[in-house]
């Protein structure tokens, strides 16, 4: 039996089975974390209206999203090195967006081949792309992209330098790791861990090496600029969502610019301690794009009930990142399909509280005004 029944009991199994420094990697923020806080506040503060005698024994929490109907109202926002959380991961990841019809967001620096990753989770992939200060390797992850048969892909621009993250640096996190003294007795205290990434080799930066070359995850991407983005619209003839957004004028200017989609996202409070709570500015940009551009929502979704609010307050599909890597340390395979039960009883529980049948049905009248 899973004792995997809420987002904060995956984090606490996960923190007792991960090395502390790879729990730091996918816990850590920005400053003090004070900025990652502040929005999960901002959320679980937001208060829903409880509507009664309306007849909700039909629910669907499916979601229309560029054509295709995904079973779960939340994607798997992308993240890099996945496979530190369990060696099989990213396998895991994919399998659940092949069954669900969601989106797995594949990283620049995932761990696993973004060509192997679309073949595992047939077809539901998006391949994210890191602007890496070369604009030729950047286009070279496009075509490669292309040819493996994406069909979405995902401009994160809130990197232009990796922000600090003190968690990270105290533990001396590197890609691929340097291994002294501290690292050597963290991994000797978590054996299980330790065991399992041995016999399965070390987790890599799977699109990179050999006649791929290098990839430096730290490194500058200063140099992308509105022009790139004008570049990159013109060439890529698919879905092309901007991720990383959180002010007004840029989501005008990347409507305008043709993007399929803006996803307002800080990074799961990664990038910019002092930043606005992304789920406050959800609201200014839905206001300032209108009611019919797609915006997507990350960073801070820790129930099905936070789900429901992404959604009133303005997102047409939410995603989700630390949680699932928890689920996966804790329990494999197995947390991660239950964390996902989780979130979609909690979803349509959720609904039948509000009196509505459908995530398509929610809307800024679910919010209560206190
Ligand atoms: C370990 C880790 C690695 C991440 N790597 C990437 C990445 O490679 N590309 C990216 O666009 N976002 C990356 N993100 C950010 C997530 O996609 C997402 O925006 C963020 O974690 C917010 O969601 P959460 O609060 O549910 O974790 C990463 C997040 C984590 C925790």
């Amino acid at each position: 039996m899973s004792s995997i029944h809420t987002c904060s009991d995956a984090r606490r199994l996960a923190k007792q089975r991960l090395p502390w420094m790879v729990f730091d990697y996918i816990d850590g923020a920005a400053g003090d974390g004070f900025g990652e806080r502040l929005n999960r506040e901002r959320l679980r503060s937001l208060r829903l209206q409880p509507r009664v005698l309306n007849n909700v024994e039909k629910r669907s929490i499916s979601v229309e999203l560029f054509g295709d109907t995904a079973a779960l109202p939340f994607g798997i926002s992308p993240m890099g090195m996945c496979n530190l959380s369990s060696p099989h991961a990213d396998k895991w990841l994919a399998k659940l967006a092949a069954d669900k019809h969601i989106p797995v967001g594949v990283s620049t620096a995932a761990s696993t081949s973004l060509e192997n990753m679309i073949e595992m989770a047939e077809g539901y992939a998006w391949f994210q792309l890191y602007f890496s200060g070369n604009e030729d390797s950047s286009q070279a992850l496009i075509k490669r992209a292309e040819d493996s048969g994406y069909k979405t892909l995902v401009m994160t621009v809130d990197v232009p330098e990796v922000g600090r993250r003190p968690r990270e640096l105290r533990r001396g996190f590197k890609m691929p790791f340097k291994m002294g003294p501290a690292q050597i007795f963290d991994f000797a205290m978590h054996p299980r861990w330790s065991i399992n990434t041995l016999l399965h080799g070390r987790p890599e930066l799977a699109n990179f090496g050999g006649k791929y070359g290098a990839f430096e995850r730290t490194a500058s991407r200063a140099g992308a600029d509105w022009n790139l983005l004008d570049k990159i619209r013109q060439s890529w003839k698919g879905n092309l969502v901007v991720k990383g957004v959180l002010s007004s004028e840029d989501a005008v200017r990347m409507k305008t610019m043709g993007v399929d989609a803006v996803q307002v996202s800080s990074h799961g409070g990664r990038q910019l301690e002092s930043a606005p709570p992304p789920i406050e500015c959800l609201k200014r940009i839905r206001d300032a794009v209108g009611d019919d551009y797609p915006l997507f929502f990350d960073s801070g979704l820790r129930s099905g009930e936070d789900i429901v609010k992404a959604y009133a307050v303005g997102a047409d599909f939410a995603f989700m990142a630390r949680p699932l890597l928890f689920a996966m340390a804790a329990e494999g395979e197995q947390g991660l399909v239950q964390l996902c039960e989780v979130l979609a009883a909690e979803s349509s529980i959720a609904l039948a509280q509000l009196g509505l049948c459908s995530i398509d049905d929610i809307g800024s009248q679910v919010l209560h005004p206190s």
